[in-house]
């Protein structure tokens, strides 16, 4: 067993995708189990973090010595988010925000008609966008799920977002990415960037979690 080397550390962890309506019937969402960001509650739970874990829709059991916060939308995610912001040492946002949402919500299902439909949409908070330049005492940890360009464009979000780590992963390698019990990431930070092998997502969690611990100052 690991030791308990998060103990006393408040850890926040996001998981899973969010679901934005579109009428009564549908929604926009995107491909995350929340197996990642879980793995990771897990993980600091074990190590002795006490561990807030706010996440969309999944199918997965809650992780138990954590403190559940389910939400639905990019919206809800943000406003829990923001409500913990000051009671967070770290924070880990592995959950699949929606960049977008419908900017309309239609109180009645949206009847078919003849010939194609387009909807409008809208952006949608950037979570850690808006939280990393607010920062403080918190360590901030970003996920970045790209198809190409890994490290140039999850680096440029280290910057932009103000982060102290992000976890990138490459869509396109096998055993990486959405639903499957293992993955491959490169940890990125402000001294460079480092690819770790394929791993369980147990093991990818401890590793993050190891990192953060060997960076943080306070
Ligand atoms: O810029 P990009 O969306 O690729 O950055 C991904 C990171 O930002 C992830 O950690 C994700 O959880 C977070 N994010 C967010 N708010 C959004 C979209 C993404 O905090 N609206």
């Amino acid at each position: 067993a690991r030791p308990k080397d998060l103990a006393g550390v408040r850890v926040a962890v996001t998981a899973g995708p969010t679901q934005e309506s579109l009428d009564p019937v549908r929604y926009l969402t995107n491909h995350s189990t929340g197996k990642m960001g879980y793995a990771l509650a897990r993980a600091a739970a074990m190590r002795g973090a006490e561990v807030t874990l706010i996440h969309g829709e999944t199918a997965l059991q809650p992780v138990k010595f954590t403190t559940d916060v389910p939400v639905t939308t990019a919206q809800q995610m943000y406003e829990a988010v923001t409500s913990h912001f000051a009671q967070t040492d770290v924070l880990i946002m592995a959950a699949a925000v929606a960049d977008y949402r419908p900017a309309v919500v239609a109180n009645d299902k949206i009847k078919k008609k003849d010939g194609d439909m387009s909807i409008p949409l809208e952006r949608t908070p950037d979570i850690l966008g808006t939280i990393g330049p607010q920062k403080t005492h918190q360590f901030l940890c970003g996920f970045s799920m790209e198809t190409r360009d890994l490290v140039e464009n999850s680096s440029a979000k280290l910057t932009k977002k103000n982060l102290d780590m992000v976890v990138a992963n490459n869509l396109k390698v096998a055993g990486a990415g959405f639903g499957v019990d293992t993955n491959v990431v490169t940890l990125i930070t402000p001294d460079g960037a480092r690819e770790l092998p394929l791993m369980s997502k147990a093991d990818v969690a401890d590793a993050i979690l190891d990192e953060i611990l060997k960076r943080r100052t306070t």
